[in-house]
């Protein structure tokens, strides 16, 4: 049965899996009576798709152990909780989910058995010591480089040891993850595979680089055999993910380094793999290599996360981007010369320090000049620890959530053009599972629109033109091409 992952999320959701559906339900009731009945596992995930990723990675060091998913922290014997640090109201949530599973803790050791919880993840990773002190309930607190040392912490928990892991181990834990990584999205048609991780950038206003570590790029060829694997398992998209993917630079099979670009070009021959996309980049790592691609290789989808933050040079410079407005301009004309039908997206800050008036009006007029397919935008959120926090002039609460009204609306009205654009388009959606009524299946354009479409249940895996007659502000409905009528029976195109 497929696995799933209860994911709620507030950072990038455009890309998780959003509690798709209820994991395989544990027979055996709890306590567990026996040893060698499986063990209850419940794994939470908050932030990225490199922690969506992550927490299947978890479940596939765990299965070994005996553990199997269950639907709910009542049934799990470990209840692992990945957290997101990005934003204060991301770290708010772990802390609320932390004290209901603290009476769910003690009711059930009332009752004489256990549950252990555990905290992985950035807030794991940069609050650590703080967790110890404020919830001694927590048995496990380890950080996002040290997952693949899982069993052994379980051990040390069981043996009554609250474990504290938040070290960067000089080991690589992709060489120590076992068994293969099984495709996590609808189906197990789509998949994340983490390519990159970590950060060397050090914008001002972001966690990423204190919980994630430096920059690290995982060798192509282990890349390459896991994506063969996702593809023998079922995959027929595979989305590269790091934090900043486009920087990936790995160990190249014949010895030399690879650029993005040339590890897409490899991965493109893989006979099955018909769909490819990466996230998250950063306009400074775009190189010509990587354009190029998206002229070159047709998996490459046309759709690209590129997160600007600000159209105000003064913003920008503050944040430590590394780039101008011009240069964000300019390459976006590049990208749109290589691959006419490149739909953008994006993220924005609001209310960063010093961000005056005028500077938002340069971000609006950035995004009115790009045109997004979509967007996510935020409201400046102080970190701890970060070179903008100590800043003496922050933007005033009210003022930053009035300017994310007007980011918001603006970036909905974008996200609607897009939409409106495609009516009367034809375009290849890759079916993934029921739609929203009954009769309709549901699919996924190159651009990541969720569509709807009438059809049978055969049309689940694969992908068939649709040709778009309705548009929502955030999904599509059409109908087969060659088979108007529901339930056709189209060729296999992937
Ligand atoms: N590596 C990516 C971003 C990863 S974090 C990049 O460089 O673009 C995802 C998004 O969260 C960021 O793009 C940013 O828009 C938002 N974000 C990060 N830190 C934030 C903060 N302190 N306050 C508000 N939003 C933040
Ligand atoms: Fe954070 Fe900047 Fe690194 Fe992105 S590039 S993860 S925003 S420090
Ligand atoms: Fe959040 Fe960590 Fe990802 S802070 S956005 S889970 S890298």
């Amino acid at each position: 049965m497929q696995r799933k992952l209860d994911v709620t999320t507030d950072t990038q959701a455009r890309l998780i899996p959003q509690r798709e559906g209820l994991p395989a339900q544990l027979p055996t009731p709890f306590p567990h009576p026996v040893e060698t009945a499986p063990r209850g596992l419940h794994v939470m995930t908050w932030g990225c798709q490199m922690n969506a990723y992550d927490s299947g990675r978890m479940v596939d060091i765990l299965e070994p152990l005996g553990f199997r998913e269950v639907a709910a922290p009542e049934q799990a014997e470990l209840v692992v909780l990945n957290t997101c640090h990005i934003r204060e109201r991301a770290t708010e949530k772990v802390f609320s989910e932390l004290g209901r599973l603290h009476g769910l803790k003690r009711a059930r050791e009332a009752a004489g058995g256990r549950m252990t919880i555990a905290l992985a993840g950035c807030v794991a990773q940069a609050e650590g010591e703080i967790i110890r002190a404020r919830a001694p309930y927590v048995d496990i607190v380890f950080g996002p480089q040290t997952y693949h040392r899982l069993p052994a912490m379980l051990r040390r928990a069981a043996a009554g040891e609250r474990v504290l892991e938040t070290e960067f181990p000089p080991e690589d834990k992709f060489d120590f993850l076992p068994g293969e990584a099984a495709p996590r999205g609808p189906s197990g048609l789509t998949a994340f595979l983490s390519v990159q991780e970590g950060c060397d950038k050090f914008c001002t206003f972001c966690v990423v680089p204190y919980t994630r570590g430096a920059e690290f790029s995982r060798p192509a060829e282990a890349v390459l055999a896991e994506a063969r694997g996702l593809v023998a398992r079922g995959a027929q998209e595979i989305t590269l993910l790091g934090q900043n993917v486009n920087a990936w630079h790995g160990a190249a099979p014949d010895g030399g380094t690879w650029t993005l670009g040339r590890l897409i070009r490899a991965l493109a021959e893989i006979p099955r793999l018909a769909r490819i996309r990466y996230t998250t980049s950063h306009p400074r790592d775009m190189e010509d290599s990587l354009i190029l691609a998206h002229r070159d290789v047709p998996q490459l989808m046309p759709f690209l996360h590129l997160p600007v933050q600000s159209g105000s040079d003064r913003v920008l410079a503050d944040m430590n981007r590394g780039h101008t407005r011009e240069d964000y301009l300019r390459l976006i004309d590049r990208l749109r010369d290589a691959r006419p039908d490149l739909a953008l997206s994006t993220d924005i800050i609001v209310g960063f320090p010093g961000e005056t008036d005028a500077a938002f009006e340069d971000t609006l007029d950035l995004l009115r000049r790009v045109g997004f397919a979509q967007s996510y935008s935020f409201a400046y959120s102080t970190r701890p620890g970060t070179a903008a926090a100590a800043r003496a002039d922050q933007v005033a609460a009210a003022v930053k959530d009035a300017r994310l009204q007007v980011v918001q609306a603006e970036l909905q009205a974008e996200a609607t053009a897009f939409n409106t654009s495609c009516l009367g388009r034809t375009l290849d959606v890759l079916f993934v599972g029921p739609g929203r009524r009954p009769g309709q299946m549901s699919g996924r354009t190159p651009y990541l629109q969720p569509v709807h479409v009438p059809g049978a249940a055969a049309l689940v895996g694969r992908i068939v033109p649709v040709t778009i007659e309705d548009a929502r502000p955030n999904s599509l409905g059409g109908r087969l091409v060659d088979h108007p009528e529901p339930g056709g029976q189209e060729p296999d195109r992937a």
